[in-house]
């Protein structure tokens, strides 16, 4: 795209009416935003911000912007809706002092000790699907490997049961999906149907921990004994957890392998050399973005990009745009699995940066290093279908074979 098309793109973006094309490859639009329209104002009034610079001051100042989203989310879902509740209630939607009351008990739960004990179960139980998929020789990789990880990570964090996890990936891709830019009536019905289900499940989960929780340490225990939180609080973080610790993780673990198929060379490499794989999963984590928007609320007055923002602005964050800025990243996208720096925004940044960061790290360093080392001549099997979402980036089914 030349440079004065690349301007009228930019100037004409609305995130509320996005094309079937975007939803393959939004980069080229992101490229347009930030030259052109680096804070860019949308025809409803909201900012949609696209460089990394300005992302990073953002999610660091917790003095101008805020997280609460009521004021968004009361409009959107209705107020008395169990979305509603929902996303209001859950620690990531909120300022101090309840958020940082929340956040503590999670961070302390997944603490390195924490992480050390989780890895010897990711590594039986990735390579129990590898073997799996090596006698079938064709499958799909988001199903039947990349979807299977992270149900079994964070239901093993809250201690949820194995045979009650089968309905929980529907009910996360039914609640986060609501948060789109734009939502249909069919999308709305769903995600509040889950959040009563998803609710009503763990209200008896909980009640049978209350029950037996005696020198319990998982994260559910913790929230119930330590948190202070009402009931309401209590399932709605719970919710959120599972939710968060889930579809991300497994759109990085799908992303990652899609990315390493495509570049053929990149899978040698980290073969021979296992040791990248830490860097690898930062790179795919910075071109492919599992979670590529994020929200604040201007609450004080503040100049971002020369641009004057008054109280109430609404913003959304391109995170999948910031990761592909050239002012940050040299040769911003290449895929380079051995890249430093690589100070992505992949996670956010400052006070709500996530708090499963080494959960999602641990998961996707296991999966793809096994996958490229135990499965030499596993190859795509057609394109992959993706999920006609903005904010969280991943593939719904990614076929594959072996050769
Ligand atoms: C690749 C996987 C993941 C990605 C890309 C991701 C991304 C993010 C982002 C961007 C935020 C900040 C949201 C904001 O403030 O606007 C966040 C928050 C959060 N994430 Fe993750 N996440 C991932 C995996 C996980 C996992 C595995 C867990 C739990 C085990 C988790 C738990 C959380 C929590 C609790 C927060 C809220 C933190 C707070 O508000 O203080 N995430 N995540």
């Amino acid at each position: 795209m030349d440079t004065a098309e690349a301007r009228v793109i930019a100037q004409g973006f609305d995130p509320n009416r996005l094309s079937a094309d975007f939803y393959e490859n939004p980069y080229d639009i992101y490229a347009a935003l930030r030259t052109h329209e680096p804070v860019h104002r949308c025809p409803d009034g909201s900012y949609f911000l696209s460089r990394f610079a300005d992302l990073d001051e953002i999610y660091r100042d917790r003095t101008h912007f805020s997280s609460d989203k009521k004021a968004v989310f009361g409009p959107k879902f209705g107020p008395d809706s169990p979305l509603y509740e929902h996303h209001t209630t859950s620690l990531v939607f909120n300022d101090p002092p309840y958020h940082t009351r929340v956040r503590r008990q999670i961070v302390a739960a997944l603490s390195p000790n924490a992480l050390r004990a989780l890895e010897p179960g990711v590594t039986a139980l990735v390579d129990r699907l590898l073997e799996q998929l090596e006698e079938r020789q064709r499958f799909d990789l988001i199903a039947d490997f990349a979807a299977a990880i992270p149900v079994e990570v964070i239901g093993n964090l809250l201690r949820v049961p194995r045979e009650d996890r089968g309905p929980l990936r529907a009910w996360s891709l039914a609640i986060l999906g609501a948060l789109e830019t734009e939502l249909t009536v069919e999308q709305r019905a769903r995600g509040n149907t889950a959040v009563v289900e998803f609710t009503a499940y763990l209200r008896g989960l909980i009640a049978e921990r209350r029950r037996h929780a005696l020198g319990a340490t998982d994260l559910l225990t913790r929230l119930l004994q330590e948190a202070e939180l009402t009931e309401s609080e209590l399932l709605q973080n719970c919710v959120f957890l599972l939710n968060a610790g889930h579809e991300t993780t497994t759109n990085l673990i799908g992303n990652g392998l899609y990315l390493l198929l495509n570049h053929a060379e990149s899978g040698d490499r980290l073969r021979s050399d296992p040791q990248l794989i830490a860097t690898a999963v930062e790179e795919c984590l910075r071109l492919e973005s599992p979670n590529q928007l994020g929200n604040r609320l201007v609450s004080q007055p503040v100049t971002v990009g020369g641009v004057v923002l008054e109280p109430d602005t609404y913003l959304t964050l391109c995170i999948g745009a910031a990761n592909r800025d050239g002012q940050e990243f040299p040769d911003p996208e290449r895929f380079d699995i051995a890249r430093r720096p690589n100070r992505h925004l992949a996670f956010a940044a400052g006070a709500h940066a996530c708090a499963g960061m080494g959960v999602a790290r641990l998961e996707a360093q296991v999966a793809l290093l096994r996958t490229v080392q135990r499965l030499p001549g596993l190859r795509l099997a057609g394109g992959g279908t993706r999920a006609r979402r903005a904010r969280f980036r991943g593939f719904l089914a990614l076929p594959a074979e072996l050769s």
